[in-house]
Parts: structure tokens; C-alpha cells; sequence
């Protein structure tokens, strides 16, 4: 195992690392057999989650910051007692690759969501508020998620599922403070990488100077 390994090569700092995150969590894999939709996927889960409230963190969006996404969902959803979805505000010709919330402000940077459309056509969209894939949510979404029509592309969308808590007032939504980088974009997924390098201490220096080299200084 990698532990062994570790154990073998005396790199205990790794070692540590490593089984430091396995004794905190324990990691249970459902696999989605059909690529039904998000909202499907997030059903597959049922079982795992049982009857509590359950976090769902989308791997190709990523946010960097002082303050994790999840977390600032999470203090929303405690002291409210609801489900909750992170948004971040997008440029109005990015709007029709996200899910996007119509709602009211009603503490700052705190929406009470009204509406949900999953990805709208450009021109049509309520706002430019775009949901980011983290969510907060309560297991009455599952009841929900098992009566859903295929939506936009055919899929089973996370999105029309929560116009049923939205129905009801029982959906929040948080725009979310930090770098966000959306890795289904080439540019998005490049930046990344290279943001995450320059606030590495140990690759900041020559990744400045190797980019400095291959970007010639206007005007020269
Ligand atoms: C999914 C959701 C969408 C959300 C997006 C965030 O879309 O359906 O509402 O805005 O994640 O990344 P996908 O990226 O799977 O097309």
C-alpha cells in the first residue's frame, strides 16, 4: 500500500499526511454505472447519506481562498436550517454554461433563490448569479431527485431538483468569496495550475522567471 511504500522510503512527513486524512474521514465510493446527470448522481448517493444533511463538492470546479466554499455554505446552513447552494456572479455571455438562481438579497451576499434554470440561453437568463458545485443539502431533496423529468441535454438535473425546495422556501443561496476556477475550460484550467504554483513557495520563483521567458514584454 502507499502507507508501506512511504513507511519503506523513511518519508514520514508523507506518512503522516496520509493517515492524518484517513483518520478523519471514511471514504465509502458509490460508482454512477449510467452518466444520467448530475441530479442522478447525486441520487446514487442515497444510501450513504441516509437522513441526514450531506455536502456535494463538484471535482472540476475548484475554489481557492481563506475561507473553503464549503464552509461558508455550511455556517449559512446551520444558522438557517436549510439547504443552501453556492453562486458566484458571472459575465452575461458565461450564463448559459451554469445553473442559474433568481432570488431576493435578504442578508448580505445571502439570497433567498426563487427560481432555478439550468443553463439558459444567452439573453434569457434571470440573473448572472451562477451556481458553483458546491452545495449544502437536506435528504428531502431526494424525494425530488427520484421524480425527475430529464431536463436540459437529457439530463437528470441537481438544478430542477432544487426548484422543489425553492417552491417551498426552503433553498438558500450563498455567493461564494475566493478564486474560482472553472476546469471544463481550457483557459480556466491552465490558470489554474498556475495560480495554485505561484502560491507554492517552492515553485513560485522559477515559474515567475520561465513565464517572464516564453511572455516577451510588450513594446520589446
Ligand atoms: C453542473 C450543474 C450546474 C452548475 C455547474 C457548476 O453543470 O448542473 O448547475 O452551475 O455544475 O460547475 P455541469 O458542469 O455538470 O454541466
Amino acid at each position: 500500500t502507499l502507507e508501506n511504500l512511504l513507511e519503506r522510503k523513511g518519508k514520514t512527513a508523507l506518512l503522516k499526511e496520509v493517515r492524518d486524512v484517513a483518520n478523519m474521514v471514511n471514504i465509502i465510493a458509490v460508482r454512477q454505472k449510467i452518466q444520467l446527470g448530475l441530479g442522478h448522481a447525486v441520487l446514487c448517493a442515497r444510501e450513504v447519506c441516509k437522513n441526514e444533511p450531506f455536502a456535494v463538492m463538484v471535482g472540476d470546479d475548484l475554489m481557492f481562498g481563506m475561507h473553503p466554499g464549503i464552509k461558508q455554505l455550511l455556517d449559512v446552513a446551520r444558522t438557517e436550517n436549510m439547504a443552501v447552494v453556492g453562486v458566484i456572479e458571472v459575465p452575461e455571455n458565461k450564463v448559459d454554461r451554469y445553473g442559474i438562481i433568481q432570488g431576493e438579497e435578504y442578508m448580505p451576499g445571502v439570497y433567498r433563490v426563487r427560481n432555478l434554470v439550468e443553463k439558459p440561453a444567452l439573453g434569457t437568463a434571470p440573473s448572472r448569479l451562477a451556481i458553483v458545485g458546491r452545495y449544502v443539502l437536506t435528504p428531502e431533496i431526494f424525494d425530488y431527485l427520484e421524480k425527475l423529468e430529464p431536463g436540459v441535454g437529457g439530463e437528470l438535473q441537481l438544478t430542477d431538483a432544487l426548484q422543489g425546495l425553492a417552491d417551498r422556501n426552503r433553498l438558500l443561496a450563498v455567493k461564494l468569496r475566493g478564486q474560482r476556477f472553472d476546469a471544463g475550460d481550457w483557459v480556466e484550467y491552465l490558470t489554474a495550475n498556475i495560480y495554485f504554483a505561484l502560491h507554492d513557495e517552492d515553485l513560485h520563483d522559477d515559474l515567475v522567471k520561465r513565464i517572464q521567458e516564453l511572455v516577451p514584454c510588450k513594446g520589446k
